[in-house]
């Protein structure tokens, strides 16, 4: 299996960062791990042997022996974020797998994280609740053709004049609008700089060594970040981050033909969560909810938000098998569904006394949709130590098979706990 996306199906924070560790731990020779969209928003969790790590900009694959990791041309690199979190891992004795950088790949700078803020701060209930790590001013740069990529950091000349191009604007936006202290030239390109020499060695064009890389039968797999539903396109818009996390992104962000993908794995909760605002159908708030946030842990390992918890949407999940094309879903978190005595799953909206089976065309129509539920019966043990299809209890197998089912997608595995070693392998 030569390239694999993995991908989040829901809102985030479904499990791709263990979905990542698994398959690179578990599938022979594991060559490369690229990220292509995105940046340190991202809050991917990998627990193995018991320790815990978290991976925001770099790709969970930085702990896996023999692999390479890629930050590809899509992504929005703050090199403070990139260069903090792997001297995190040295602090912690790992010796993180060889990076290689994107020369195409957008720089995002202090200035983007202060607009980032600011701008949410002026938007008062209307925010959108992003991370606030400059992700969204970092991409409004790059369509705005007022961007700085790595390659700029370079050559200080170039640099500067980029800088000088973007504050112009920014800075009109923050005195004027906003009636901030404008951003001075010199600091930012003095920022910058500082990273370079240290950043040099590391940046390469990375389509190209993906593409060689794939022509030599190596095996490559595309860690998405974010997910279908917080995607700018196909998302809840405006509710959404700035990139394209879907799979025709990963082609995008990281210089790779669609005909190049073999398999695509969606990442998909047993029940549903969101961090930041936006609507979300099956969203609970009575002690069910509760109860999801308690077990299932739902506190956001970014920036330490609680989580929105809901039962699990079939009609996302069709959705996201159709916009992404998914070959395999991987049901993470099933054990957190342990001890209901029937479990709620959402199959269609009824949206102003219709009912659609499928995602309405309008965002004004899916924020009116209240979820049409089918129950299906719980059980009582603690799966958490099951490690085939057939340990788990009837009803939880039943649980599985019906949410296949109802997805669209047959699903490759089912996560039982936050460990590599919880997962059960239904269809090999
Ligand atoms: P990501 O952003 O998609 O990588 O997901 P996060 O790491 O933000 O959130 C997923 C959380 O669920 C992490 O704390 C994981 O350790 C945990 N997790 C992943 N799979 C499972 C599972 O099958 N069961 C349980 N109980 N926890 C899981
Ligand atoms: P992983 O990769 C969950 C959400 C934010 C906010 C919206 C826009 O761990 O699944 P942004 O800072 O990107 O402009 O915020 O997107 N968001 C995430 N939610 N998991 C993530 O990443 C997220 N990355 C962004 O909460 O609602
Ligand atoms: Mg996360």
């Amino acid at each position: 299996m030569p390239a694999i996306i993995i991908l989040g199906a829901q809102w985030g924070d479904e499990g791709k960062g263990k979905a990542t560790d698994l398959l690179a731990a578990s599938t022979d020779n594991i060559d490369f791990v690229v990220r292509t969209s995105g940046g340190h928003n991202a809050g991917h969790t990998i627990v193995v042997n018991g320790e815990k790590f978290a991976t925001h900009l770099l790709p969970s694959g930085i702990l896996t022996p023999g692999a390479t990791c890629v930050i590809g041309n899509g992504v929005v690199v703050s090199p403070e974020a990139l260069f903090r979190e792997l001297d995190a891992l040295l602090e912690r004795g790992v010796e993180p797998a060889p990076l290689v950088v994107s020369a195409n790949a957008h720089v995002i700078a202090s200035y983007h994280s202060t607009i980032d803020k600011v701008t949410e701060r002026f938007l008062g209930k209307n925010k959108i609740g992003t991370t606030g790590r400059g992700i969204g001013p970092a991409y409004a740069d790059k369509v705005n053709r007022l961007g700085i990529r790595i390659a700029d950091l370079f050559d200080e000349k170039i640099l500067t004049e980029k800088v000088e191009g973007a504050l112009d604007v920014r800075n009109q936006l923050l005195t004027k609008v906003y009636n901030r202290r404008a951003i001075e030239v010199e600091a930012v390109v003095e920022e910058l700089t500082s990273y370079a020499e240290r950043l040099r060695p590391m940046v390469a064009d990375t389509s190209l060594l993906l593409n060689r890389a794939l022509d030599d039968g190596k095996t490559v797999l595309f860690e998405g970040a974010q997910a279908t539903m917080l995607d700018v396109d196909h998302g809840t818009y405006p509710f959404v981050t700035s990139s394209n996390p879907v799979a025709g992104g990963v082609c995008v962000g990281a210089g790779v033909g669609p005909t190049r993908i073999d398999r695509i794995i969606g990442v998909i909760k047993a029940y549903t969560t969101r961090v930041g605002s936006g609507p979300f159908p099956t969203e609970l708030f009575d002690e069910d909810g509760e109860k999801l946030w308690r077990v299932g842990g739902e506190v956001g390992v970014s920036t330490g938000r609680d989580r929105r918890c809901g039962w699990y949407d079939a009609v996302i999940a069709r959705y996201a098998t159709r916009v992404n094309g998914l070959t395999d879903l991987f049901l993470t978190k099933l054990d957190v569904l342990s001890g209901w005595e029937r479990i709620p799953v959402c199959v269609a909206y009824d949206i102003d006394g219709v009912r659609h089976d499928e995602m309405p065309m309008t965002q004004t129509e899916f924020h009116h949709a209240t979820p049409v539920y089918e129950y299906l019966d719980g059980w009582a043990e603690d799966i958490s130590g099951c490690r085939t299809f057939e340990e788990l209890p009837k009803n939880a197998q039943a649980y599985v098979e019906a949410v296949q089912e109802m997805s669209g997608t047959r699903i490759w595995a089912v996560g039982v706990g936050p460990g590599r070693e919880q997962t059960v392998v239904v269809n090999p």
